[in-house]
């Protein structure tokens, strides 16, 4: 049951603190005797309850303004870089109920969807959660668009709202696969999401729909720390640099991934992410570069990473690597 969804929780402390606290009163012993073990004892309850976690995990919403400019193949990787990165919980939430790439893109079944997960949001703990999601072997979650054609307009705003709410209590980076609208369900998603990445290609109609967008999430309230414009498929010789594009948006480009059609199709249909088909892609690196900015991480420098690659290498020749 989701305890913090009710009054119950709220009423019984209510009164387990104000009787300790009358008995306190009444035998006046040292003040608080009673009292504090019950305060700390509601403290440790709350933790318990809520996978001892006091989190409210990162929300990232992958936008873009039509299909095609890789939000998909973007939100997948980031999960996967930010879980390598971190070791943290990371998951994918696919938000395209009609028809939701994600599980295709991984090769894996569509199981538990946001439909499902609405339903037993009332009774949700940490163990339905983790049993019910998909995980993928490199670690990180998946609640997975549903595989048939269904009703979407079953699933409200406010139920988005509230998944995600429970959602960010157990993981610590959550990644939207958003579908490409402005209906209510993707403004509740964008609203509580901390991140909006709008995907942007070098292409000028593409750059003034995102004129539109930006000046509808201006109106919203949402800041350049909120909405962040990343460039997709960039191309180093386009007439259009990254520079022109803040230019004419007004707005800061946070990152920019390259172009690389022919491997990233190729990993696709393989069902992997890039860096477990090929790591040392560019495109990779520029993945890992947009988790680094997301995570606030470091990432080490390329030629640090090769040297640690090649020590480790030698190592079991010296005979120290299973020391
Ligand atoms: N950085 C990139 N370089 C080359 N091709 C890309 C890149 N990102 C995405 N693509 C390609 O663009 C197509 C659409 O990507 P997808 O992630 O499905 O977009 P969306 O979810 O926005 O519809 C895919 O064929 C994918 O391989
Ligand atoms: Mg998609």
């Amino acid at each position: 049951m989701d305890l913090f969804n009710s009054y119950f929780p709220f009423t019984v402390c209510f009164f387990l603190l104000a009787s300790a606290f009358y008995t306190d009163i009444r035998l006046r012993v040292i003040p608080n005797i009673i009292t504090l073990p019950v305060i700390v004892g509601g403290i440790l309850f709350h933790f318990y309850i809520s996978g001892w976690s006091g989190r409210a995990g990162n929300v990232t919403a992958v936008f873009s303004m039509k299909g095609g400019q890789g939000v998909t193949s973007i939100a997948i990787n980031l999960a996967d870089q930010i879980n390598l990165l971190t070791g943290d919980k990371v998951l994918i939430v696919d938000l395209n109920l009609y028809m939701g790439d994600v599980s295709v893109f991984l090769e894996l079944p569509s199981a538990y969807t946001p439909f499902d997960m609405v339903k037993d949001l009332d009774r949700m703990d940490k163990n339905l959660l983790f049993s019910s999601l998909t995980q993928h072997p490199r670690g990180f979650y998946i609640l997975t668009a549903p595989d048939e054609v269904n009703d979407a307009e079953q699933l409200s705003s406010d139920d988005i709202t509230r998944l995600l709410q429970v959602l960010r209590r157990y993981f610590d980076h959550i990644i939207i696969d958003l579908p490409h609208n402005f209906n209510e369900r993707n403004m509740a998603a964008i609203d509580t999401a901390d991140n909006l990445l709008l995907i942007v290609q070098q292409s000028m109609p593409v750059i003034k729909n995102v004129q539109k967008a930006l000046k509808l999430f201006e109106e919203l309230g949402y800041d350049e720390k909120k909405v962040k414009v990343v460039l997709n498929r960039c191309l180093t010789k386009s007439e259009l640099t990254a520079e022109d594009i803040s230019y004419v948006l007004n707005w800061p480009v946070f990152a920019s991934i390259n172009n690389d059609f022919i491997r990233l199709t190729d990993i696709i249909n393989k069902g992997k992410t890039i860096d477990m088909a090929e790591p040392d892609l560019k495109i990779n690196r520029d993945m890992e570069i947009l988790a680094g900015l997301l995570t606030g991480i470091k990432l080490a420098k390329k030629s640090e990473k090769g040297w640690s690659e090649i020590i480790s290498r030698f190592l079991p020749l010296l005979g120290g690597a299973k020391a």
